[in-house]
């Protein structure tokens, strides 16, 4: 490794990151991270913060989850890489493929297609879904509804799914046949009330009369995360992904559960669509399944999904979609080892019981803070609006967003920061005394940024 200074200077000198402005990154680089231990990172001058992002709401099992480098080490040597197109599989895989069979079979959804993260598993998705509806007979179901505040990652299908402009007007144009519903968020709407049931009602109407617009026969999914992460930590009514699903029952729309943050304990469920006690056609799932160690993605299908498919005989059921890393044997023994991790640790329970604690502090922190308009979350996925003017809602400015993000990264806590937006989704293993470190430092961010 170079010494410290060539770092420094070279840092976003040569290269572009991503969600960020080059010229912004070149003023103002990065803090450079070193190392990870147990719940905290440790950056290049040895400064040593508790990760409150769970590096990009993935870290679930923190950085010293040996089993998991054990895995990975261990496959490294034994076969780093081997395709799984048509002809050859690994070992790895075939078991990753039963464990999640087994993991995911309360949510109805038994097989698995691969990826390398999160964006290539909404693709898929989105692909499956109108490749299913010409299997079945309805070659004219291509459109695709999804929420306005949704994050599906950043390809194309993904970005014409996303509910965010952000996400969207440098890059347009796009998917055409895609149409968005107001997202289930109590603190703005366009429904003027802060019932979430009856925001439920009024999308669930909007949606009826979107399909009636369309035709029901001209729509292939609605896709939809169960709890809204990077939008901003929206938790919609419990009666309201129950009522998409019934609307897409009655109407032959698939359900798509994009699940890359939810799919493994971070609300306190396993599974986002099982928090709400729905059963989705496709989840898509990435991130904490390898702990973040790999990039590694599945897609999970539901049997009625599955059986279109492997009934039929002829090329149309073929799937011409797939990925040069799908099924990566080093990420697989990763995921293998996740998971056991992962349930043996029952990070979820933990998740629900640190997620209220955190939620309950952050709540204190309003009562003392103007600075904070909304505060949301369910499990260990939290955020913070922050807000210049708690009549008006209006939202705070960038520089005293920035200041509490750094004066609490000052006060030991890495915490993100997005809009308005601070969000938090620490790795699900974290203790009760790491949530007060958590509010202690954000206490403090608060504090100076009020000036
Ligand atoms: C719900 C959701 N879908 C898709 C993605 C895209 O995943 P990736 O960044 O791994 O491509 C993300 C990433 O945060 C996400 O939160």
């Amino acid at each position: 490794m170079r010494e410290t200074n060539f770092l420094i200077e070279n840092n976003a000198r040569h290269l572009w990151h991503p969600m960020a402005h080059p010229a912004e990154m070149q003023a103002s680089p990065p803090r450079i991270i070193n190392a990870g231990e147990g719940v905290e990172i440790v950056d290049i001058h040895g400064k040593k913060v508790l990760d409150a992002v769970g590096g990009l709401w993935n870290v679930n099992l923190g950085y010293s989850c040996e089993p998991v480098k054990e895995a990975i080490r261990r496959q490294l040597d034994e076969l780093p890489y081997y395709s799984t197109f048509r002809g050859t599989t690994n070992s790895p895989l075939i078991e990753l493929s039963y464990e999640l069979s087994e993991w995911f079979r309360e949510d109805g959804l038994t097989r698995s297609f691969f990826t390398s993260g999160g964006s290539d598993s909404v693709e898929t998705c989105l692909r499956l879904a109108r490749q299913y509806h010409k299997l079945n007979g309805q070659p004219e179901r291509t459109k695709f509804v999804a929420l306005k505040k949704g994050y599906h990652g950043t390809h194309f299908g993904g970005a014409s799914v996303n509910g965010n402009a952000n996400f969207r007007r440098n890059y347009e144009p796009l998917l055409p046949g895609v149409f968005h519903l107001p997202a289930p968020y109590t603190y703005r709407n366009p429904f003027d009330t802060t019932d979430g049931a009856i925001i439920a009602k009024a999308i669930a109407r909007l949606f009826e009369d979107e399909i009636a617009f369309q035709g029901a026969d001209t729509i292939a999914a609605l896709i939809m995360e169960p709890v809204l992460g990077a939008g901003g930590v929206i938790v919609p009514h419990e009666t309201f992904m129950p009522l998409m699903r019934e609307i897409c029952d009655r109407h032959g729309i698939l359900l798509i559960a994009d699940e890359v943050i939810t799919a493994f304990g971070r609300t306190g469920a396993w599974t986002g669509s099982r928090l709400f006690g729905v059963k989705p056609d496709f989840m898509s799932t990435a991130k904490a399944i390898t702990n973040g160690y790999y990039p590694f993605g599945a897609v999970m299908i539901a049997d009625k999904v599955a059986q279109v498919f492997e009934s039929n005989r002829t090329a149309a059921g073929s799937i011409g979609h797939g990925y040069t890393y799908s099924g990566h044997p080093v990420g697989a023994a990763a995921a293998v080892a996740t998971l056991k991790e992962t349930r043996k640790q029952n990070v979820a329970a933990n998740a629900k019981a640190r997620g209220e604690e955190l939620i309950a502090g952050l709540e204190a922190l309003k009562a003392r803070h103007e600075l904070i308009g909304d505060v949301r979350g369910k499990g260990l996925m939290c955020a913070l609006e922050l807000v210049s003017d708690r009549e008006k809602k209006s939202g705070a400015a960038k520089d005293i967003v920035q200041k509490v993000q750094d004066v609490t990264y000052d006060a030991g806590v890495m915490v993100r920061t997005s809009g308005a937006n601070v969000i938090l989704s620490p790795p699900l293993i974290v203790t009760a005394e790491d949530v007060t470190r958590i509010l202690t430092a954000l206490d403090a961010g608060l504090s100076a940024a009020r000036g």
